[in-house]
């Protein structure tokens, strides 16, 4: 069995909350190669998607290892004392803690892992994004693995036929419960159609219970206590066989579909996807960015990546993107580009109210 984990936190942007700095992904480079060397990864890749720093790692220790959740820890650390020394804007903004508990789970960075037996081949997609929440998954999971208008898998292949159930939480209760698709489609829609209170956390292969997807849905403000910062999060999927084919899982993307994050997390933007090396959200600090690296597993070695929205067969949603970007940003500091009040990152509501305190009469 080999474990595949995505940890990923933002411990400095270079400029503002843009992009990363070299030196911090040349930092954790030479921690993977040091914990490869020892023989607690099988393989590694260090990658970022806008001001995010992307740990994608292969291993043997299984899902929430303390050894490994360890070494992320460590090396958000250090990346954050070199943030300091570069004077790097928001350095260690996701280290949430001082001490390390036995689980990066919790305490600001975010996490997704999956467990399983290789196959024959082993597409993988980590699909990483940038200003937005961990709902930003909820539809493009349900294009994949549900709809058959996006994923023809389902109608025609016979090892997809059955469907997949997905796991999806309550991010405000904390608690879960598990659908089975296609049955319950309506059911679960109720749910996952409202993102910022229930994410889809993992989906399975039905019947055979394999593991298809894993997101990471740590709400940053339930970390906090408040609102710190958009999770900014990330996807694992695997592809091919008896799951959706790599361009099925890539065809939601298509669509630049309104998420929440973009500026000062408190409105609503549109999901571009884009090259790795153009996930550098500035217009507003945004528009909220999609990156998506593939690799062949071989031996749990990391074969790639390969930058999938690198593609000029994703412009046409980077032009939606940007139209839609537009449209928005006409509204300026109105709903529903701004977020309903209950949900924005940065708000002077309290201040306001306590100033007018006295001021307001009945109508
Ligand atoms: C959104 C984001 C940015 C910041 C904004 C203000 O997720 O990271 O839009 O919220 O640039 O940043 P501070 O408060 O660090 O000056
Ligand atoms: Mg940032
Ligand atoms: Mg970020």
């Amino acid at each position: 069995m080999i474990t595949l984990s995505v940890i990923k936190a933002d411990v400095g942007g270079y400029v503002g909350h843009s992009s990363m700095h070299p030196d911090l992904m040349a930092t954790a480079q030479e921690f993977m190669e040091k914990a490869k060397g020892q023989g607690l990864l099988v393989d590694f890749h260090v990658t970022r998607c806008g001001d995010d720093l992307e740990l994608i790692m292969t291993h043997e220790q299984g899902e929430g290892n303390e050894c490994i959740h360890k070494l992320t820890w460590d090396i958000f650390l250090t990346c954050t004392d070199v943030a300091r020394k570069l004077k790097l804007h928001g350095a260690g903004q996701d280290m949430l803690s001082d001490a390390f508990t036995g689980t990066v789970k919790g305490m600001g960075p975010g996490v997704a892992e999956m467990q399983f037996e290789e196959r024959g081949s082993e597409p993988v997609l980590i699909f990483m994004a940038d200003k937005t929440s961990s709902g930003a998954w909820n539809m493009p999971l349900y294009k994949i693995f549900a709809d058959p208008f996006n994923t023809i898998g389902l109608v025609i292949a016979e090892n997809m036929h059955s469907g997949f159930s997905f796991e999806v939480h309550d991010v405000k209760e904390h608690r879960k419960v598990v659908f089975d698709a296609p049955e319950e489609i309506y059911d679960m829609l109720v749910l996952i159609g409202a993102p910022s209170r229930y994410a889809v956390k993992c989906v399975r292969h039905r019947p055979s219970g394999e593991i298809a997807a894993v997101s990471s849905t740590d709400k940053l403000y339930q970390t906090a206590g408040r609102y710190v910062g958009k999770d900014d999060p990330v996807l694992i999927v695997r592809s091919q066989g008896k799951f959706p084919a790599v361009g099925e899982v890539l065809e939601p993307f298509t669509m630049p579909q309104m998420v929440q994050g973009w500026m000062r997390g408190s409105h609503h933007g549109p999901l571009m996807p884009c090259s790795i090396l153009q996930s550098n959200p500035s217009r507003f600090d945004g528009p909220p960015r999609v990156v998506c690296a593939g690799f062949q597993l071989a031996g749990g070695k990391l074969i790639g990546p390969r930058d999938m929205f690198d593609d000029p067969s994703f412009d046409e949603a980077r032009h939606q993107a940007n139209l839609a970007a537009e449209y928005l940003r006409r509204h300026g500091p109105f709903e529903p580009h701004r977020l309903p009040l209950e949900q924005m990152e940065y708000t002077t509501m309290p201040e306001v109210m306590r100033k007018l305190e006295g001021r307001f009469s009945p109508l």
